[in-house]
């Protein structure tokens, strides 16, 4: 058992298995996911209080933003390791370094591709000169820190004996895990289980690195494919909060931490995961990015403690194991309690906010109770989603430059739908009225003419926050601008509102984008 797993360990037969949380590098990484620096940070501390072992913060290569973000997740890291991302090149390995220092527990994971294809699509580099990169890298960041993760980039196509000779160097040079990652979502369990297996026992110096798995989602296997992976002697888990990665996405977190702690029968391993905090961390990933949890998706779907059909309900009156195999409960699902109303003071809303997971600086909380008294006074039962949602977005807004001031809608079968709209553009308040095919095509338009750009729209998504007819939309909006996708949000029970604060909120975040940009290129 290593340092590691040791941590995981609870001391009873189960084995500990190390989670690492990819979601700020490879879950940021997928197209439209981007986060912003503070909502970076909210992620970070969450995963960091829930009990995540690793988690990798960026890659710090790639953008003075990813610095940036992955320095200070490192300042304020407490229990967790926090790890960068780099390619096999010093000047890579050098920056990660730098920004991964300021943790506790620092560590440089790097990489380098070697399957045939990517060898020679990819890098154009013959198998040796990758070996010697493997060893190079490897080194250099060991001189660096002393926790090193070295992955094999497409290892489920790479030729086998190969493999064992990049992952037998990577150990010799230091390497103290060892990741070899499904890339392409190519793999199949029982092949996965054989591979690690076989590398194992092939490689001498395989006892002195834990191994890891990294699996994608193409052909849906993600998660059988990284318990399958425990079966064959890997002890760290990659994985992301709600699925969330490249293309199809990486393993989801809480279908891995539930598996383990539901089957501990047939999966004899043990977690450091307070599973009852896995929905807060799925609410507040799918807010930040935008990417809506699928209803029907295990553990923190909407639907997956529900019980609608006559037969299913009858049988869980009778006992909740029926059709329940684990507690709503343990993922952190309370049953959906009518909170506040138009009474409740400013006490009883700091109260409610704690006991939800915020904690909020003075303005930003004197902001949320604001909105939260609005609210009450326009909607009859306010719940903790309503909350939440409103606090997400507050918190997403905070360093907004534009903001909605008001709006006025005619919408209706006349046409054409007609938006008048008021905004404050950096302390500048101009109003601007527009036409559009549809009431939300004309918003869109009105802003437009206010603050005039080149992004398109790229997705535009609604879906209720509770149920009734007064319940608030949340509108989650994407706009795409030179192939790069930001996301935005916005809730309130006028869905033509939600939608016009998730346009600008996506506005603000393309122009603090660009201005970053214009920055860095001096
Ligand atoms: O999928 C992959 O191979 C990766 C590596 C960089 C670990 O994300
Ligand atoms: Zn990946």
């Amino acid at each position: 058992m290593t340092d590691q797993t040791k941590a995981a360990s609870g001391g009873d037969d189960l084995e500990p298995v190390v989670i690492f949380d990819t979601t700020l590098r490879d879950g940021e990484q997928c197209p439209g996911a981007s986060m912003t620096f503070e909502e970076k940070l909210e992620v970070a501390e969450l995963l960091d209080d829930m009990g995540v072992d690793i988690i990798e913060a960026g890659f710090p290569i790639a953008s003075e933003g990813d610095f940036e973000s992955v320095s200070e997740i490192a300042r304020r890291s407490k229990n967790a390791v926090i790890a960068g991302l780099s390619r096999a090149a010093f000047n890579d390995i050098d920056r990660c370094a730098e920004a991964v220092k300021h943790a506790a527990r620092p560590r440089i994971h790097t990489f380098i591709s070697t399957s045939p294809i990517h060898m020679k699509h990819k890098l154009q580099k013959e198998p040796d000169a990758v070996l010697e990169a493997v060893i190079a890298s490897v080194s250099r960041a060991r001189s660096h820190v002393a926790d090193v993760e070295w992955s094999a980039e497409d290892g489920t196509r790479t030729e086998f004996d190969f493999l064992c000779r990049c992952v037998e160097g990577a150990i010799t040079a230091g390497a103290t895990t060892i990741n070899i990652p499904d890339t392409v979502g190519y793999s199949t369990p029982e092949e996965y289980t054989d591979l690690f297996l076989r590398v194992r026992e092939a490689v001498p110096n395989s006892d002195k690195a834990v191994f890891s798995v990294h699996c994608h989602d193409d052909l849906g296997m993600a998660e059988a494919n990284s318990l399958a992976g425990l079966k064959g002697g890997a002890r760290q888990i990659e994985c992301t909060i709600n699925g969330i990665g490249e293309r199809a996405g990486n393993a989801a977190l809480e279908e891995i931490v539930m598996a383990i702690k539901t089957r501990p029968d047939v999966l004899p391993y043990r977690t450091n995961i307070d599973s009852t905090m896995l929905t807060r961390a799925s609410k507040l990933v799918a807010a930040v990015t935008s990417f809506p949890v699928q209803y029907n998706k295990a553990i923190v779907g909407r639907n997956a403690f529900a019980h609608e059909s006559g037969i299913h309900q009858d049988g869980m009156l009778k006992h909740t194991q029926t059709y329940e195999i684990m507690t709503p409960e343990s993922v952190g699902v309370k049953e959906t309690s009518l909170v506040m109303g138009k009474h409740s003071g400013r006490n009883a809303f700091r109260e409610k906010l704690k006991e939800l997971g915020y904690e909020l600086g003075d303005n930003a909380f004197q902001d949320a109770f604001k909105r939260f008294k609005d609210l009450a006074d326009r909607k009859k039962h306010v719940y903790d989603e309503d909350i939440e949602a409103l606090v997400d977005e507050e918190i997403g807004n905070a360093d907004d430059r534009i903001k909605v001031v008001s709006m006025t809608v005619v919408a209706g079968t006349g046409g054409p739908q007609k938006a008048t709209l008021t905004m404050d553009i950096d302390g500048r308040v101009e109003t601007k009225e527009a036409t559009g095919n549809g009431p939300v095509d004309a918003i869109f338009n009105a802003i437009r003419a206010l603050v005039p750009h080149e992004a398109t729209l790229a997705l535009y998504d609604v879906h209720a926050v509770t149920e009734g007819t007064d319940a608030q939309a949340e509108v989650s909006i994407r706009l795409e601008q030179g192939g790069r996708e930001v996301s935005g949000r916005g809730a309130d029970p006028d869905t033509l509102v939600a939608s016009a604060r998730a346009y600008v909120h996506a506005l603000n975040k393309l122009q603090a984008r660009s201005e970053r940009m214009h920055a860095q290129t001096g």
